[in-house]
């Protein structure tokens, strides 16, 4: 069983702390017999205690070294930590080991040597300077770079990173004064030189964010929208790792060549998985178009053949219009016949949900019978609207107008998708022809519906109105 790396670092730690020890004890202990062992040895050249304090100071650098690693592991590795819950960047951490680091050899250095003048070794040699300017033009710029980078904090280790026009994608697994280290979804790692990042553009997907991804699809034109928006947002919410906290929004981008384009934007718990959770998220929607009978759009050209329909006989849903007429109260009193001729004039109409089938105000010249769906008659009161009536399966609306000639007196919404029926005016004309007590019991309909467009109004249906109603409609049509 392999040990975890930070156990071998400390165990390595201790090992180099107990030898260093051992050494300078060593050292320190038997200097005066190495000086005498040295100077037996080599004379008065050169000068043993100059090679003793040497290696002492030798040591010592490695006891400062060694010094400053805890003190760096204490305070960034274990302080740091706990007060920010992770842990700090390695930069920091070795632009604090060799600040400190030299700070502790300067000061022995000058107590062993105090007649060296570092200063003036470093600040007058200018053939030194150009030297060490250009050897390390590039790993001073990268670790510049990398101090902008970590000031500014763009990104931390464990976010989702993209990096220039390359788009090198994938997790940040540590910033160094050199470079930044990501893993891509590959699982390589890819280094990039941090002057090469301070340049180019970086997409950051934060690790305590909610991110969001977006998923595209298409179906057949002749699926419902509104279905497969509520198919679609139903079975991507329950997919693992989407988050609980934002409901998917699933819409339409593109009525395509191929078919109505959507899009569905979800958002991730843990967006370094987002390639599973994308695919997760496609493989819901296959299944979930299975159950729900929707298809997916592939390249397809529709060639329409119209057809003349014959006389007399519907096609298509032309029995279930039939059945939807004959259900409806004011056309109860109507023949087989007379019902079959009312469904061949009717042209059905699909509206999404929110959608207005009637503005009021405009003329109309037709009538609706909802075939499917729901809708609701608003008006306007004090600038907003009021609903006065909810219309289901079965009733008509749109009446007012048609049998009077006057504008429409409401608005009606589709409160869901809503298939409705659209009688003209010269179908209910020659219904009214062969029915004339259809005249009278639409008007007391009408009269009562008006009393609900009358606002806060307690009244009731003064017999008068229905009256005048049915001899506006009388007037309207040309019966007698
Ligand atoms: P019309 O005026 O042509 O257009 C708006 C329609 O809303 C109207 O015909 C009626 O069919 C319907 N409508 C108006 N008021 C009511 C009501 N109180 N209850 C039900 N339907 C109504």
């Amino acid at each position: 069983m392999s040990r975890p790396r930070s156990t071998n670092n400390f165990l390595l730690f201790c090992v180099a702390t107990a030898i260093a020890a051992l050494l300078t004890y060593l050292l320190w202990h038997f200097s005066p017999n190495l000086n005498y062992l040295l100077s037996e040895r080599m004379g008065a050249h050169p000068d043993p205690d100059t090679i003793i304090n040497v290696l002492k100071l030798i040591l010592i650098g490695v006891v400062a070294y060694l010094f400053v690693r805890a003190l760096n592991s204490l305070i960034f590795g274990l302080t740091f930590r706990l007060r920010n819950g992770f842990e700090a960047p390695t930069l920091v951490r070795n632009v604090f080991t060799i600040i400190a680091f030299t700070i502790f050899f300067l000061i022995a250095f000058n107590s062993y040597f105090p007649d060296v003048n570092l200063g003036a070794l470093f600040t007058t040699s200018a053939i030194f300077g150009v030297i060490f300017g250009l050897a390390l033009q590039d790993t001073l710029g990268n670790f510049f770079s990398g101090i902008s980078l970590q000031a500014d904090r763009p990104f931390q280790v464990g976010d989702v990173i993209t990096v220039g026009v390359l788009r090198h994608t994938g997790v940040v697994e540590g910033i160094t004064w050199r470079a930044i280290k990501i893993r891509t979804f590959q699982n390589h790692v890819v280094i990039i030189n941090n002057s090469t990042a301070a340049k180019e553009p970086i997409e950051v997907g934060p690790r305590e964010n909610l991110n969001a991804r977006i998923v595209y699809f298409n179906t057949l034109y002749t699926d419902s929208p509104a279905k497969t928006i509520h198919v679609v947002r139903e079975a991507v919410r329950e997919a693992d790792n989407v988050s609980q906290r934002v409901t998917p929004i699933v819409r339409i981008r593109n009525l395509g060549d191929n078919g109505v384009e959507y899009e569905v934007k979800y958002w991730l718990d843990d967006y370094a998985k987002y390639n599973d959770t994308d695919a997760l998220v496609r493989q819901r929607i296959w299944y979930a178009f299975r159950r729900a009978g929707l298809n997916f759009a592939f390249p397809t050209r529709t060639l329409h053949v119209e057809r003349k329909p014959k006389p007399g006989v519907l096609e298509g849903d032309g029995g279930a219009i039939i059945e939807r007429l004959a259900a409806v109260d004011i056309f109860a009193p109507l023949s087989a016949d007379e019902t079959g001729v009312l469904a061949q004039a009717a042209v059905s109409h699909v509206f999404a949900p929110g959608e207005t089938v009637i503005r009021a105000g405009e003329p109309g010249s037709s009538m609706f019978v909802v075939h499917n769906g729901r809708v609701c008659v608003q008006i306007n009161e004090n600038g907003r609207p009021r609903t006065v009536a909810t219309l289901n399966e079965g009733d008509f609306f749109g009446e007012m107008a048609l049998f009077t000639g006057e504008p429409r007196t409401a608005n009606v919404v589709a409160l869901e998708e809503t298939e409705v029926l659209e009688i003209g005016h010269a179908a209910m004309k020659t219904v009214f022809d062969t029915n004339p007590d259809l005249v009278e019991s639409l008007s007391f309909i009408m009269a009562e519906r008006r009393q609900g467009l009358a606002v806060k109004s307690d009244a009731s249906i003064a017999p008068d109105e229905s009256a005048g109603i049915l001899s506006a409609i009388k007037r309207f049509f040309g019966l007698s």
